[in-house]
């Protein structure tokens, strides 16, 4: 896969996607990720990006232009064509469906907003995918972009050491994780259920479910209601 991230803040994303996960699906050529600085598009002498707003109004407003250059320099510089993808709070709410969806895309192109919003002929012109990941408002469009393509990369195929471990956790089936222990087997009087020691294998994955239905009830009905009663 291919990923372009269109900011005005490389150096705000770039470190994220040197560390951890990400670091080592590019290092394996399992995705390759590439930070434009949309700046560097800006037509004056001042390198603007934004401008007041027609009509008035506070804040500031992304100018079309250095926005299309951008996306268009960067288009051509690699035939796969891309899913565009806009980081706005109006945009419709990431979810793990979503980053599965985004998954199966050879290349995405990932434009972050800043200032009060984008003049809408952006909308209008690049036809983008518009996600939120919230209902609250960030700076800017960065912190989003870190987490969407954080929660893509990990389901390329090879990106976790463990194959597997993708299909276990949260969200995947619906249902919130079950919880986990590790060594020591009592830690300040706290015990490891029993079940987990037994090495009965069926009885353990009883359990597991049983877990993550409960917790899932308890914590996320929201999550529950939608395995049970599919919308679609
Ligand atoms: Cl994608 N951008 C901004 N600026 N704020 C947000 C957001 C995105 N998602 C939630 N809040």
């Amino acid at each position: 896969m291919r990923i372009d991230v269109l900011t005005l803040f490389p150096e705000a994303v770039e470190p994220f996607f040197a560390s951890s996960i990400v670091a080592r699906a590019q290092a394996s050529g399992i995705v390759s990720i590439r930070c434009t600085n949309i700046r560097d598009f800006a037509a004056d002498r001042h390198r603007s990006v934004d401008d007041r707003p027609f009509g008035g109004g506070p804040g500031m407003v992304m100018m079309c232009g250095p926005l299309f250059d951008a996306v268009e320099k960067v288009e051509r510089d690699e035939p796969t064509p891309a899913t565009r993808i806009m980081l706005t709070p109006q945009g419709e709410r990431f979810d793990q469906a979503t980053a599965r969806e985004f998954a199966g895309r050879d290349r995405l192109l990932i434009i972050c907003g800043h200032y009060e919003g984008f003049d809408e002929r952006i909308r209008q012109g690049l036809r983008p995918r518009e996600i939120s990941i919230g209902d609250y408002v960030l700076s800017g469009g960065e912190p989003a972009a870190m987490v969407l393509v954080d929660a893509v990369v990990r389901l390329l195929p090879g990106a976790l050491g463990d194959d597997q471990s993708a299909d276990n956790e949260s969200f995947s089936n619906g249902l919130l994780e079950y919880p986990q222990y590790t060594r020591p087997r009592e830690f300040r009087g706290m015990e490891v259920p029993p079940v987990l020691l037994s090495g009965d294998h069926a009885r353990i994955e009883r359990w597991r479910r049983e877990e993550s239905i409960r917790r899932t009830g308890d914590r996320r009905p929201d999550l529950w209601k939608e395995t049970t009663e599919p919308s679609s």
